[in-house]
């Protein structure tokens, strides 16, 4: 039996015999990777929709990014923050020019970046907003995902994720995103920060009814609250733009920032933020062993380099459109919602025919690999290397689907 002789079903199996079921990924080991598509150990190969969460914007192994990991491992990969290195001062440089902020600060994953930001603005509200010691409080929204530390599910809204890991951090109030006046409503003296995706993308690329961020910056400003805008998968090209708020000339007080900063090589993630923030965090108050090591530092600087000629980000608006078109042609033929921004698409399949995840098995069984988000909500998130021709391919896949 050809069937016998496959390697991916023993090593789905041995996967699945030695690690802690967190995950429920497709059953499909990826041994290759180069640009926008993926080959399997049974020489297979599936077109990337999902491009690691965002974290591989650039594709995989961009070949300007694996030169810099290559030339960096053979120089130095690792300091600590004890000694400065040689490619710190230009990553720190260049990604806050990306960002129009003063600072950086580096960290590693986005969950990180997510907790060093909280911890800013708590600071930031007890030394310069005089809050009372014990009182700073943080609105999110309903339907927000910023990681998965003991904190950040606390304010998680998804059972899934917050269950039994109390007891929870307190200090979070959580408010229907979207929704303006309940924001408003629920900002006091003792608010520091107005924390939001600015996409909500594990909410299944849940898009702001027009004029809500420019709303939150505005109530931001006038009660003296930051606004902390989670980009880690909104940013850095996804949506046609360096970052989501911009589509509405928002600018936010922290930018948080991770996935494709490390451009799918290492870790990296980073809070951005002015100086009169930023700049309220001393020695031994916060910090990581690997944050802003030599070795993301040299991969990320090409990463900003890469964000800065502006390219990728035309890209994706341009393949966006195209992308838009083909989904919005499956209005009614399975599909009974899509929302788009830049190369980002949250699609909803009819419940009536499938889940998001038989979609998913389906799609992969055409040589398409995407990921459900809830119930029967699809996310496509190619790599932003990906062509017109496969764009057009990956819909005629996910329409031949619907179709049964
Ligand atoms: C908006 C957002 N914030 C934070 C995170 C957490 O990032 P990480 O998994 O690198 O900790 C994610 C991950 O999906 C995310 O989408």
């Amino acid at each position: 039996m050809i069937e016998d002789m496959l390697r991916t079903p023993s090593a789905v199996r041995d996967a699945e015999r030695y690690t802690a079921h967190n995950y429920h990924p497709l059953p499909v080991v990826i041994s290759s990777a180069e640009g926008a598509w993926l080959t399997d150990v049974d020489g297979r190969r599936y077109l990337d929709c999902l491009a690691g969460y965002s974290a591989l914007n650039f594709g995989h192994r961009h070949p300007t990014l694996v030169r810099a990991a290559h030339e960096q491992l053979d120089r130095l990969t690792l300091t600590s923050r004890a000694f400065i290195h040689d490619q710190f001062a230009d990553f720190c440089r260049e990604l806050a020019a990306l960002c129009g902020k003063d600072l950086v600060l580096p960290m590693n994953t986005g969950a990180e970046a997510v907790e060093t930001g909280i911890k800013v603005a708590r600071k930031w509200g007890y030394q310069v907003k005089g809050v009372a010691p014990g009182q700073a409080n943080i609105i999110v929204a309903d339907g927000n995902f910023h990681g998965r530390t003991t904190t950040i599910v606390s304010f998680s809204t998804d059972s899934d994720a917050r269950a039994d890991f109390g007891p929870y951090t307190p200090g979070f109030t959580v408010v229907p995103y979207g929704d303006l006046a309940a924001l408003e409503a629920a900002i006091d003296g003792n608010t520091v920060a107005v924390l939001l995706e600015p996409i909500q993308g594990e909410q299944g690329v849940v898009l702001p009814p027009a004029g809500y961020l420019p709303g939150v910056r505005r109530v931001c400003t006038e009660n003296d609250v930051l606004f902390i805008a989670d980009e880690i998968q909104s940013g850095l090209g996804r949506t046609g733009r360096t970052f989501a708020c911009e589509h509405e000339d928002v600018v936010p007080d922290l930018y948080l920032l991770g996935k494709a900063l490390g451009g799918g090589i290492v870790p990296v993630s980073a809070v951005a933020a002015d100086a009169d923030v930023l700049g309220v965090l001393r020695p031994g108050q916060h910090g990581s062993t690997f944050g802003g090591n030599p070795l993301a530092c040299a991969v990320a600087t090409e990463v900003v380099r890469l964000l800065a000629t502006g390219d990728f980000q035309r890209r994706s608006a341009e393949l966006g459109e195209r992308l838009r078109a083909g989904l919005e042609g499956l209005l009614g033929k399975g599909l009974v919602a899509v929302r788009v921004r830049g190369l980002w698409a949250g699609v909803d399949i009819d419940p009536a025919l499938m889940t998001g995840r038989q979609a998913c098995e389906r799609l992969m069984a055409r040589g398409v690999l995407a990921k459900d988000t809830h119930g029967s909500t699809i996310r496509l998130a190619p790599p932003l290397v990906i062509t017109p021709d496969e764009i057009d391919h990956a819909v005629a896949q996910l329409a031949a689907v619907l179709a049964g």
